[in-house]
């Protein structure tokens, strides 16, 4: 069956033809500049693929297992390099999926999952996050959800779009969960790497025989122009379907793609990176959850991680309608609306995009926005 259109690939889709002046949702760090990495470019490399291996350059690889803490329980057969978090959703999704399958997803959540798995015939089960209790996933719930049928759950951690975490304890109940009907655990972990109250949650490829982790440099790093990602499961036989299918699809990762992300990722640029990331995402955090304080018409739960939250907005103001107003003159902001996410009564409110997102002046003009919308 044909792939439907999601509503946020709608919305992303004309904003970006409305070429606004400032953006209060962007969900990535500021984004290097290619100078950064010339020094460490080998102008005789080859534009040939990488030549060594089609799940991707070795030393990436590496680098890949050490950030998410898993060289001691993977190997680097467990490691498939792709374009991107999406492309390794994508591959599991695609493979894995029969029609009657069930699938768990969260909701609010990242919109690939149901989109992907309807057209593939699976039926999709969702599980609503609680915003009373600061977007937790009731674990009960998840666990009714789950039957016989299920082939796989879908998380993510931190979760997109609310910045909530599953911490160790949580992550070990959900593996008990898909173990005691046999099901896949895929827990897209692409907002990894800026959690701002505590430690890192560990990656469920090492929890969990069929736990599959995926992640990319494109958030925390801000290199999604990069279209370097991963997927990251110790059984051979999901990792081999997946290079199965990008063969019949863009058959290998491309090679600038790789190069850059294997500099990205060495241990001192990669701490480095961070560090820079998390002194600025908290820094424009804080100066939001000030702007949020400070309107009548708007609340929010901070994000435990990442650098997007929802907003809830007060009583009679669509989401819908207040992204359009926004992204026309005088305002010209872009902002995500909630129905992005099947709740039309929230927006979507993010820190990232470094200078260029002009943070400060989308929040002014969202602040006038509302304060002229009609009572
Ligand atoms: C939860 C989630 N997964 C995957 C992606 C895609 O990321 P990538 O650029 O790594 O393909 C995004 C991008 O917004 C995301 O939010």
């Amino acid at each position: 069956m044909k792939v439907k259109m999601h509503r946020l690939f709608e919305v992303l889709l004309d904003s970006t033809a409305a070429d606004p002046e400032a953006v209060v949702g962007f969900s990535l760090a500021a984004s290097p500049r290619l100078g950064d990495f010339l020094d460490d470019l080998d102008p005789a490399m080859s534009l040939d693929w990488n030549n060594r291996d089609f799940r991707g350059l070795p030393e990436l690889r590496t680098h890949v297992l050490r950030q998410a803490g898993l060289e001691e329980v993977c190997d680097l057969r467990d490691v498939l390099v792709t374009a991107g978090a999406a492309e390794a959703n994508y591959l599991v999704l695609r493979q894995l999926l029969e029609p009657g399958d069930e699938i768990v997803v969260e909701t609010p959540g990242w919109p690939q999952a149901p989109v992907l798995a309807a057209a593939q015939g699976a039926r999709v089960v969702p599980v609503a996050r609680v915003e009373e209790d600061g977007w937790a996933l009731p674990l009960d719930w998840l666990a009714a959800a789950v039957t016989e049928r299920t082939k796989l759950i879908f998380l993510t951690n931190p979760n997109n779009p609310t910045g909530r975490m599953l911490g160790r304890a949580e992550l070990e109940e959900i593996v008990r969960i898909a173990d005691g009907v046999g099901a896949w655990l895929l827990i897209d972990e692409v907002y990894a790497g800026l959690e701002w109250e505590g430690p890192r949650a560990p990656s469920v490829a090492g929890m969990y025989a069929r736990g599959i982790t995926t992640g990319s440099v494109s958030k925390a790093l801000g290199l999604q122009g990069l279209r370097t990602g991963w997927l990251i499961c110790r059984d051979a036989g999901l990792v081999q379907d997946a290079v199965i299918l990008r063969e019949n699809s863009s058959e290998i990762m491309n090679v600038m793609g790789e190069a850059i992300a294997e500099i990205a990722l060495r241990p001192d640029r990669y701490r480095a990176g961070l560090a820079r990331a998390r002194a600025e995402g908290r820094a424009n955090l804080r100066r939001m959850d000030d702007w949020v304080r400070g309107e009548t018409r708007l609340g929010w739960i901070p994000p435990e991680a990442g650098l997007i939250g929802l907003g809830r907005l007060g009583d009679g103001i669509d989401g819908d309608a207040l992204a359009r107003r926004l992204l026309d003159p005088p305002y010209r902001t872009f902002l995500l609306p909630g129905s992005a996410y099947g709740l039309p009564g929230h927006i979507r409110l993010g820190v990232g995009g470094g200078a260029e997102a002009n943070l400060m002046q989308g929040l002014e003009r969202l602040s006038e926005a509302l304060r002229d919308w009609p009572e």
